[in-house]
């Protein structure tokens, strides 16, 4: 598929900075990079990812995939750079923006990707915030899409937190045309604004309606980087939203089950149900390296 390309810069803070046709050329991009790794489509290329929370997939997905494409991503913690000592926002993007093609970032700080990509005059990724995940959702549309086909119209079941995850599940549902159930406990629910914004997104009052019939379901952990403190009050909130192969088993026939890991077993899903046949969460973690290549390429090439 060839995408036109755009003469602005493209940003990638949420799945809604890009059209559907632009989410499903990045998709279909990334399965071509699956069997043809290492086109040197970014030689000379540069790019910086600044982690100020901890990552294994996502990191290594930028550093690796930039690598396989001829480029180079500059890996900057949060503790080594002058951003840490509180140099603001502004100045280092316009810093940056002469020095490198892309910035990548992971913060707690909501406000500060949205600042950064404002002041930028190069494209920013959110490598994930407390709002959204949207990387890890290329990946896992990847993910169905290579095994179920087209996720158009399908039943998709988020189970847990209605946190940054559920959030980029929601902006999924709304590009992809897939229709979302939510579980999670009160107080647990996703913004209701963005639920509002989303005519195919229902949230139900519990686990096994949102997974009955299900061709999908998704869990994340119920103390996301940030919530660790409140571990032993929400292992209690939570009591009962854990995925087990019962619950799995209310599922369409072939359903699948994802989780963006790392995963909490015994927690949110049961001791041995990553390693259930139903499961693709290492196919799926194995998806962010191709998708974020694909994604690479259109935020700096600017298509294909
Ligand atoms: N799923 C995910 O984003 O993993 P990392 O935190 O290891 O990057």
């Amino acid at each position: 598929m060839t995408v036109a390309r755009n003469c602005g810069k493209r940003d990638f803070l949420t799945l809604l900075d890009f059209s559907a046709e632009e989410l499903a050329a990045i998709v279909q991009r990334a399965r071509s990079l699956k069997q043809d790794p290492s086109p040197k489509t970014l030689t000379g290329k540069t790019g910086v990812a600044m982690f100020e929370m901890k990552s294994t997939r996502t990191r290594v997905a930028f550093e690796a995939g930039m690598a396989q494409l001829g480029g180079h991503m500059v890996m900057l913690s949060h503790q080594d750079s002058q951003l840490g000592r509180g140099e603001p926002v502004e100045d280092t993007a316009r810093v940056l923006s002469g020095m490198v093609d892309v910035i990548v970032i992971r913060t707690g700080n909501q406000a500060q990707i949205e600042q950064l990509a404002e002041t930028a005059s190069i494209p920013v990724i959110n490598a994930m915030s407390t709002r959204y995940h949207p990387c890890q959702l290329l990946a896992d549309v990847q993910t169905y899409e290579e095994l179920r086909g087209s996720i158009t119209g399908a039943t998709v079941a988020f189970v847990g937190d209605g946190y940054n995850m559920c959030h980029s599940y929601i902006n999924a549902a709304r590009q992809w045309g897939f229709n979302l159930k939510v579980a999670s406990p009160e107080g647990y629910r996703p913004d209701p604004e963005l639920v509002k914004s989303c005519n195919n997104v229902q949230l139900v009052e519990t686990p096994q309606e949102a997974v009955e019939k299900a061709d999908l379901v998704v869990t994340d952990v119920w103390s996301s980087m940030g919530h660790e403190g409140e571990q032993d009050s929400r292992l209690s909130v939570f009591n009962g939203y854990q995925i087990t192969a019962d619950l799995l088993d209310l599922a369409s026939r072939d359903t699948l089950l994802m989780h963006c890991l790392p995963a909490h077993r015994g927690e949110e899903i049961s001791e041995d149900l990553l390693d259930d046949p139903r499961s693709v969460v290492f196919e799926e973690a194995g998806n962010r390296l191709h998708s974020q290549k694909a994604l690479l390429e259109f935020v700096i090439n600017g298509g294909w």
